[in-house]
């Protein structure tokens, strides 16, 4: 079935940028896009059925890069703390942190985890996210982690929306390997990852580089077996301190390194290089009231591309909005509008690995796309939250979420 979308404007962000086409059109077929350009040069043949979208702005499906989105419990309880004065890491230091959400997650059901990380996708659906990454990390034993990652494959079955998953055991010590943290990695890569793995539970592996969690060492030994298993890699790094990290990540070709608030220079060159996504995630470095800021002038300067995510966890950055994140990319970390928006579409397609087929509106590239009641493409940037009329379409196909 052939579909004309038309009466509609453009941002298809092909060539990395809005690359508007006023009074356009986008042919799709068979879950692609057959055509897309003005709609004066729409050539179109038999049996194409024609939809009007009403002068809507249509930009290619969000992509939310970098989510924790399934956990059990919640973490207000330390927000507040935190409003007392107490630190991210002093919190971590006295058994709460991510150790608390690893007691609460482990304690879940696989439904009741199904449940609340749906609840929490619809909300960045209704935002207008068509794909999304969600970690692990929150299980650190072989059998909560494949529960998580078997809860992450359930969502992409059961929502509208393709989901990519990605293995973050190596998030932080798990009690049972306290003092241990070699033995812990040990057991990740002869275990826990072969095992994932060959069961096609794993899209891509993580983990979180920082002195409250895993030494450059400890990463590296994870991206090693990651690599013998056929797995792209990816790394929380310079969150808290500066670890050059994020160099190792970009010598181990990672499709993204993340956070990036302390990384130097350096890193940025070495990522620039290697073609590693900057993935910012300003909702974390929001609700931590962190001061410094990533290097935006050299991750520009060294030509490193740069995405935007929610990060939506329970510790750091409870965030239910990718649209909101855009905003936070513009007013605290000086992006313009056009920066964010490809931060949450093209180059976010790139952080996934799925650059080829998502992230812009070009031939051949898979038919997401949302047509947005918006007066200019940097409304999606403008307001702080609630919900923006819009259409969904998913794979050639309009969804309601
Ligand atoms: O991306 N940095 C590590 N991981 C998460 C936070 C996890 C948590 O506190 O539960 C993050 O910010
Ligand atoms: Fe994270």
């Amino acid at each position: 079935m052939k579909t004309l979308w038309q009466n509609c404007h453009v941002a298809s962000m092909a060539g990395g940028t809005y690359s508007i086409i006023e009074d356009a059109a986008i042919l799709t077929h068979d879950g692609h896009i057959h055509w897309i350009g003005p709609r004066v040069d729409a050539l179109v043949g038999e049996g194409v059925e024609f939809v009007d979208l009403n002068g809507a702005w249509v930009t290619p499906g969000l992509i939310d890069c970098h989510t924790h989105a399934v956990f059990g419990g919640n973490r207000s309880n330390e927000f507040e703390q935190r409003l007392q004065g107490v630190s991210y890491a002093e919190i971590a230091a006295a058994g709460g942190g991510i150790a608390s959400t690893v007691r609460a997650t482990r304690a879940a059901s696989e439904e009741e985890l199904l449940a609340s990380a749906r609840r929490r996708l619809v909300s960045l659906l209704r935002d207008g996210v068509t794909t999304v990454e969600i970690k692990s990390g929150y299980g650190l034993d072989l059998a909560s982690e494949r529960k998580l990652l078997s809860v992450i494959r359930r969502l992409g079955h059961e929502l509208p929306v393709t989901v990519r998953a990605t293995c973050l055991a190596a998030h932080a010590l798990p009690p049972e390997y306290k003092d241990r943290a070699d033995d812990y990695i040990a057991h990740i890569c002869d275990e826990m990852l072969p095992a994932l793995a060959a069961e096609g539970l794993v899209d891509a592996v993580d983990a979180f580089c920082e002195y409250l969690a895993f030494s450059p060492a400890q990463v590296e030994r994870v991206f090693i077996k990651a690599h013998e298993l056929g797995l792209p890699v990816k790394l929380h790094a310079e969150q808290l301190s500066s670890l050059a990290g994020s160099s190792l990540a970009a010598r181990y070709q990672a499709l993204s390194a993340d956070h990036l608030e302390f990384m130097t220079e350096d890193d940025a060159i070495a990522m620039g290089q290697a073609g590693t996504v900057a993935v910012l995630l300003p909702g974390a470095y929001y609700f931590l009231r962190e001061t410094q800021l990533p290097p935006m002038d050299a991750l520009r300067k060294h030509g490193v591309a740069i995405a935007l995510a929610s990060d939506l966890n329970p510790g750091t950055s409870p965030a239910l909005s990718v649209r909101l994140m855009l905003n936070m990319g513009c007013t605290l970390f000086r992006m313009t509008p056009e920066e964010a928006l490809a931060g949450v579409t093209l180059n976010a397609a790139k952080a996934l690995g799925m650059g080829a087929t998502h992230g812009s509106l070009e031939v051949g590239k898979v038919a997401d796309f949302i047509a947005w009641d918006i007066e200019r493409p940097a409304d999606l940037a403008y307001w702080l939250g609630g919900e923006l009329n819009k259409r969904v379409v998913r794979h050639g196909a309009e969804v309601t979420i």
